[in-house]
């Protein structure tokens, strides 16, 4: 009884969020690194963004994991951020430190590790970014910072939000194009590594896909899909049969959940041994 009192909890909140592996990911560390703590999914519609984190404040919640749709919306909802939070304009990892709500963004360090064996191949070349929330903010942030290139094309179903991004990082002195989602075939079939950043095609909706046909693919590009549910999408199948190189969001959910771990605990998640318990689960889905 005495141990529970001191357990900390910690959650992901997103909208839809039943096939979020954090909680498996993230239980699997506490168990083997003998951490007394707990993580847990929360499903939050936008509406109760602001209730939910007043309580997660006055239950002592640790810290938390955000995720579709409320990437953006929590950061007016959060005492401070970390300098790359504040450059992005988006936060997927919240810490509690002397009494205050601070937000990360780890998905900058998911997404680099997980690009790094292709940053040659890629170097300089165009970019498609397909969706402009809060992932895609860290990807533009991190192809950026990292000097990968300048020629990044944003398509979003919401064009004002791709307008809205693209001026967000005109700060940074550099030009972000924006075009309409009717463009995407053609924007994919110019570029040398394709990102999908929208829920487009993730579990339950494994049907959808930004495109339809494997045409818009060929084999000088890297395609790659920040959503790990499934482990292979639609999109990524599409892109495969049409000679690319695909790179699933697997790689970039252990990385981002490593880095909120570590700045959680101050400890190193034991990255292999939840990569093997993720891979096993995602085999079973
Ligand atoms: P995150 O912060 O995780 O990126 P988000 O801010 O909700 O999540 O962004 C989700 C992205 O997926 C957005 O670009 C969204 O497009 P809109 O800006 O038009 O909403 C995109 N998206 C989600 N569902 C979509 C759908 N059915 N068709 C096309 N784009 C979709």
């Amino acid at each position: 009884m005495l141990e529970r009192l001191f357990m900390i909890r910690y959650a992901i909140i997103g909208h839809p969020i039943a096939h979020s592996l954090s909680p498996l990911m993230h239980n699997t560390a506490f168990t083997a690194l003998g951490v007394d703590a707990r993580y847990e999914a929360l499903d939050v519609p936008p509406d109760n963004l602001r209730e939910t984190v007043r309580n997660l404040f006055e239950q002592n919640y640790g810290g938390f994991n955000v995720t579709v749709p409320h990437k953006e919306s929590i950061v007016p909802l959060l005492d401070a951020l970390d300098v790359d939070a504040r450059i992005i304009g988006a936060v997927n990892t919240v810490v509690r430190d002397h009494g205050r709500f601070i937000g990360y963004n780890t998905d900058t360090i998911g997404f680099m590790r997980s690009l790094e064996p292709f940053y040659q191949r890629v170097r300089n070349k165009p970019v498609a970014v397909l969706g402009a929330g809060g992932a895609a903010r860290a990807v533009i942030h991190t192809l950026l910072s990292n000097k990968i290139t300048h020629h990044i094309i944003v398509i979003n179903r919401t064009f004002h939000r791709a307008e809205r991004l693209a001026k967000h990082f005109a700060s940074e002195r550099k030009t972000i194009e924006v075009r309409p989602i009717t463009k995407t075939a053609e924007t994919i079939l110019q570029s040398s590594l394709v990102i999908n950043t929208t829920s487009l095609g993730m579990a339950p909706g494994v049907n959808a896909s930004p495109v339809d046909s494997s045409g818009h693919f060929h084999n000088d590009q890297v395609v790659m899909d920040l959503i790990y549910t499934p482990i292979e999408t639609k999109f990524l199948r599409l892109a495969k049969t049409g000679g690319a190189t695909v790179l699933s969001g697997l790689e970039m959910f252990l990385r981002q959940g490593a880095r909120a771990f570590e700045l959680w605990t101050g400890k190193q998640m034991p990255l292999e041994e939840v990569r093997k318990v993720v891979e096993e689960k995602l085999r079973e889905q």
